[in-house]
């Protein structure tokens, strides 16, 4: 693997030996293994052109944990205000010293684009790229998930796929970079994925899509689920009406206290998981945000931990086995 561009094109074998190296990575930074040494003298070039509060922050302390130095560029007081290019940015910040890319960008294909181009060779990290892709939120999503098989069922989760859970991801999947990673990687996982939506936030082509379509969330959560992912309507990228109201939307498609109470009555246990940022009343009620089902904090920590993992690997062509070895 020499980039990090999109879970579809992930093997088994790669997303377990992201997910074990992440589960190691999950442990430094507390008690005495404050930090690794791994990636001493090299420099990761933090690229955003987009903004973000989880996932620069949590790529800036794996980069800190992993003892790399940083260049934070952000688009924004930059000469990108000047109209320089992304390969001028790109070459300038090589120039300066870059060892690993790290880029988000509100253009769908812009990661895949440095990685290709020839204008730099080094590994390209995509942080979230327009519409299309989010690699590293569905692996810290694979992750909590994993974590909550391995509680619910009392196992390992070194080694654990997603077998069997059945996730339903809800809300806005037309305009969600995360819907789409996290259903190649759950697919990959053995996940059954469940798409919910009114069709209007959903894309045109899902009849391609490895998922159950659903628009009515009720018949959904009836159908039965593990983990509900909720989606954050994405006002920023919608240039028209795409539902009547806020309140019509979170009646029929937002996990409302009824909802909620609803999953909470059921003799099985529920994950409630949310990318972040949430709308709190819209796709979501605080009732389950800030419920013991929910795993929205978790998800963030664990972001640290994947961030870590893609880092460590791209960066040293090492292996999970390098912190599990064979006995
Ligand atoms: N989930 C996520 O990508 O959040 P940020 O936009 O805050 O990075």
């Amino acid at each position: 693997m020499k980039h990090l561009l999109d879970t579809k094109e992930l093997s088994l074998a790669d997303a377990l030996n992201l997910l074990d190296t992440a589960d190691y990575m999950a442990g430094v930074g507390q008690g005495d293994l404050l930090k690794l040494p791994h990636l001493q003298g090299k420099t990761v070039v933090n690229l955003f052109f987009e903004d973000s509060t989880r996932t620069r922050l949590s790529f800036e302390a794996a980069e800190k944990r992993l003892s790399a130095d940083i260049i934070n560029f952000a688009a924004k007081g930059s000469s990108v205000s000047k109209g320089e290019s992304l390969k001028d940015t790109i070459q300038t910040l090589a120039a300066i010293k870059a060892d690993a890319v790290v880029i988000r960008h509100s253009a769908s294909g812009a990661p895949q684009r440095l990685a290709e181009a020839g204008w730099i060779d080094l590994p390209v990290l995509n942080a979230g790229d327009g519409t299309h892709a989010h690699p590293t939120q569905a692996l810290l999503d694979a992750m909590t998930l994993r974590q909550f098989k391995a509680q619910r069922d009392r196992v390992e989760t070194r080694g654990l796929t997603l077998e069997g859970l059945r996730v339903a991801i809800v809300g806005d999947i037309l305009h969600s970079r995360v819907a789409r990673s996290n259903l190649w990687l759950l697919n990959t996982l053995g996940a059954q994925v469940k798409l919910v939506a009114p069709p209007t936030l959903l894309p045109r082509y899902t009849d391609s899509w490895p998922a159950e379509i659903y628009h009515n969330l009720d018949e959904a959560l009836e159908s039965g689920v593990d983990a509900v992912m909720m989606l954050r309507i994405q006002k920023e990228r919608m240039q028209a009406a795409f539902f009547p109201s806020a309140e019509e939307f979170t009646r029929f498609w937002g996990l409302t206290p009824e909802r909620f109470a609803y999953l909470n009555s059921l003799n099985h246990e529920t994950a409630v998981l949310h990318p972040g940022p949430m709308n709190r009343g819209l796709e979501i009620c605080s009732q389950a945000a800030d419920s013991p089902r929910s795993w929205v904090l978790r998800q963030v920590s664990n972001g640290v931990a994947v961030r870590m993992a893609a880092l460590y690997l791209l960066m040293t062509g090492g292996s999970s086995q390098d912190f599990y070895p064979a006995a």
